[in-house]
């Protein structure tokens, strides 16, 4: 189409009569480039003194003097204008976890980006194309871990809410002591169960391993100093669950409440109620929970199926209620664990389904044995083979889990179908992250190769991630 310019657009207004000008007044033009407006936002990354409630305060790095960072809501179509500015000791960037964003805007140091230095600036800026629930992160070193992650919401445009509260639950585990947990690894603590091979792996000058973690925070507050989500009976309530901690499945329970699963990664699923929701690291689930349950409930982390063992993370509290006392969790028999298996996915705009493959990837997961390093196929980061496809390509991923820990696979720069879900209506479930389970666990997930560039793909594990679990996905233009 020929541009116009100002100039020819009003001799061009001016001789097609009066239906174009009502339309195209100079007022509606400087209304339709306001609208295009971005949304401006100021990340700092500094160093800042942080207790989570549990009175062991310490030195967080934090964007904009939080933790979490802050949120970032904004609605679908719309264009946010980031400024990082980093005040941290390390140089740094962020990657907007799961949001299909340009390559160059994707926040991986030197695979998108030459990483931002200490005292730099750096201007992220793309078009929040696809709505759902998504975190931003610094993608450098073991920032994560030490707090530099927040919550990024893009709202469909044309919503109509069917719920009454909302409320977004950003998960954390913490080693608190200065830098939250890859100091407390470096200090030398010793996975329980890894014995001499621990001492072993530190001596060695390596990756770090997972720290012992003391602490796990819902928005960055300690079980006993979290304010609790206020509830009114007959409420419909909207919670967004996320998982940026940096090596800790949750399987969450609200106590009390079945949850109704909406979103998976951000992508609408036909609702599947269950009693605790399954999350790795990397993902995000959508839940609906219907408070027809008056109390005071415990929100905790559900192990081996038993409440006994579990850890408390906050409170639900209907409007109303007195008592300190909390209510017993009243499941009898067993519960309902969410689970890929039996999630059915839902087809929608932003997504082409994929319904051949050109390309198979397989690759085994290994590492947490003799060597410090986590691999794929053998080879850890950056000496992996790179997955090279041409753009368009319908790529298959297939993975191997020969090692004794789950994985969380994420991909950048697109959402994938997971193989194996949508067993009724046919209809695959969309992610960004998959957990691959241990002990020759297996896992696949296909997806359309239609965003250019050059992608990371890592376990989700920080301490793996940084120890060599990651690969490129290198997208070639056909021409
Ligand atoms: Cu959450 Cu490679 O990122
Ligand atoms: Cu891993």
């Amino acid at each position: 189409m020929k541009h116009l310019n100002r100039r020819n657009f009003l001799r061009f207004a001016g001789a097609s009569g009066a239906l174009l000008l009502t339309e195209l007044t100079p007022l509606n033009l400087l209304q339709s480039v306001y609208a295009q407006k971005s949304k401006e936002i100021n990340l700092t990354g500094s160093l800042t003194a942080i207790d989570l409630g549990n009175g062991k305060p310490f030195t967080a790095w934090t964007y904009n003097g939080q933790i979490p960072g802050p949120e970032i809501r904004v609605k679908e179509g719309e264009r946010l204008h980031i400024v990082l500015k980093n005040n941290l000791p390390e140089e740094t960037t962020v990657h907007w976890h799961g949001l299909p964003v340009p390559n160059s805007m994707d926040g991986v140091p030197y695979v998108t980006q030459k990483p931002v230095q200490p005292g730099g600036t750096f201007v992220y800026d793309f078009e929040a194309s696809v709505p759902g629930t998504y975190m931003y992160h610094s993608h450098a070193h073991y920032q994560l871990d030490r707090g530099l992650y927040g919550a990024l919401i893009v709202e469909p445009k044309n919503e109509e809410k069917g719920y009454d509260r909302e409320y977004v639950l950003l998960l954390e585990d913490w080693a608190s002591i200065d830098g939250g947990g890859p100091e407390a690894s470096k200090r030398g603590r010793i996975q329980p169960g890894m014995g001499m091979m621990g001492m072993m792996r530190r001596s060695a000058g390596g990756p770090l391993q997972e720290p012992l973690y003391d602490a796990y925070t819902i928005n960055g507050r300690v079980f006993e100093a979290s304010p609790p989500l206020k509830v009114k009976k007959g409420d419909k309530v909207k919670l967004r669950i996320v998982n940026p901690s940096s090596s800790t499945i949750y399987t969450l329970r609200i106590a009390g409440h079945p949850v109704t699963i909406t979103h998976a990664d951000g992508r609408p699923v036909l609702p599947a109620t269950v009693d605790a929701v399954r999350i790795g690291m990397g993902e995000r689930y959508d839940v609906e929970l219907i408070a027809n349950n008056p109390g005071r409930w415990h929100i905790y982390n559900l192990r081996d199926n038993s409440p006994v063992s579990g850890w408390l993370l906050g409170t639900l509290l209907y409007d109303g209620i007195q008592s300190q006392t909390y209510n017993d969790d009243n499941i009898t028999q067993g519960y309902r664990i969410s689970d890929y298996s039996f999630l059915e996915g839902i087809d929608e705009r932003y997504i082409k389904p994929v319904t051949s493959v050109d390309k198979v990837f397989r690759m085994n997961l290994s590492g947490g044995m003799m060597s410090p390093y986590w691999t794929i196929n053998g080879r850890a980061y950056p000496d992996s083979d790179d997955l090279s496809v041409k753009r368009g390509d319908r790529v298959r991923l297939e993975y191997f889990n020969m090692s004794m820990m789950a994985h969380p696979m994420h991909l950048h720069g697109h959402f994938f179908e997971v193989v194996g879900t949508g067993r009724v209506t046919g209809v695959r479930i969309k992610k960004d992250t998959l957990i691959i389970p241990p002990h020759m666990g297996r896992g696949a997930v296909e997806f359309i190769a239609d965003n250019p560039g050059v992608w990371f793909h890592h376990c989700h594990n920080l301490y793996h991630m940084e120890a060599g679990m990651a690969n490129l996905v290198k997208i070639i233009s056909k021409k």
